[in-house]
């Protein structure tokens, strides 16, 4: 059983990670702004006994510096250690690139890149300083490789963030902190975004079940993945391959 700390776990990606990492006996702990939204996740993939005493929840902002360090404060009083880091966090927004304000321009940024970076800045220093290191797993879309139309914020804040994680790989030794980033390349079916669901979309539970890989052995052979050095790409579904 490995400690997981998953960052954004009450969102709609993070949810399934972290039902799938609770399937897979791990002990989760997982913040958010939203006591409600941590509520219902509970209620969603701890309903019985066995999986709610092994799913720690926080409320807290990750995405501050005072936020995250009162986070981390709190999982080692009350957790101990952490083997795992999966920061699932970011959003969405829509609007021709020219016609996004300044203020837009660092709600997207702030939520796609600055969250990553303030997380990595904060919690890859603890599992950097225990003697049997750990892994950090970044979640991030295609976006990341080319320009969505009308919401191209989304892919330029999607190309930082992933460079932050190869940078981060490149700075740590491999043997104090195992670095990765799972790149999930298309539309994922989550429990929001059911009713604007197309059958090309990925379902969320394939994301958690090549995470819950990606924590056990650090690489996964997943016909559904190609792996490029440290970056793990799910592949986009044609269209007419969907799951009902
Ligand atoms: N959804 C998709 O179709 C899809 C497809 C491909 C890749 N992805 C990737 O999956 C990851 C998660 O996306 P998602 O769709 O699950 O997003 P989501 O449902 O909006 O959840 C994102 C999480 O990020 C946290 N967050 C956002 N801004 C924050 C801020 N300023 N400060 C602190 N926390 C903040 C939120 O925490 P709170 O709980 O505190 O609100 C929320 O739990 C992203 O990297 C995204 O690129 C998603």
């Amino acid at each position: 059983m490995k400690h997981i700390l998953v960052a954004g776990g009450a969102g709609g990606v993070g949810e399934a990670i972290v039902r799938a990492l609770l399937d897979a006996g791990h002990r989760i702990v997982v913040p958010s702004r939203s006591a409600a939204r941590l509520e219902r996740l509970r209620n969603d993939v701890a309903a019985d006994r066995q999986r709610s005493d092994r799913l720690i929840t926080i409320t807290g902002d990750i995405g501050t510096i005072g936020g995250a360090q009162a986070i981390r404060d709190r999982i080692a009083r009350d957790v101990g250690r952490l083997d795992v880091l999966i920061p699932s966090l970011g959003g969405w927004w829509e609007g021709g690139l020219l016609d996004a304000t300044p203020a837009v321009w660092d709600i997207v940024m702030d939520e796609m890149v600055r969250t990553h970076y303030v997380f990595a800045h904060v919690f890859v220093p603890v599992i950097r300083a225990q003697p049997e290191g750990g892994r950090y797993i970044g979640i991030g879309g295609g976006a990341a490789y080319h320009p969505i139309r009308n919401s191209s914020l989304v892919s330029i804040a999607g190309a930082a963030q992933l460079m932050l994680t190869r940078a981060l790989r490149q700075e740590i030794p491999e043997d104090a902190v195992d670095v990765l980033e799972l790149v999930v390349d298309g539309p994922v079916r989550t429990r929001d975004s059911e009713h604007l669901a197309g059958p090309d979309w990925l379902a969320a539970a394939e994301v958690g079940r090549i995470v819950v890989e990606l924590v056990a052995h650090g690489r996964t052979e997943d016909p559904s993945t190609r792996t490029s050095g440290p970056i793990v790409r799910m592949r986009p579904r044609e269209r007419g391959q969907g799951v009902t």
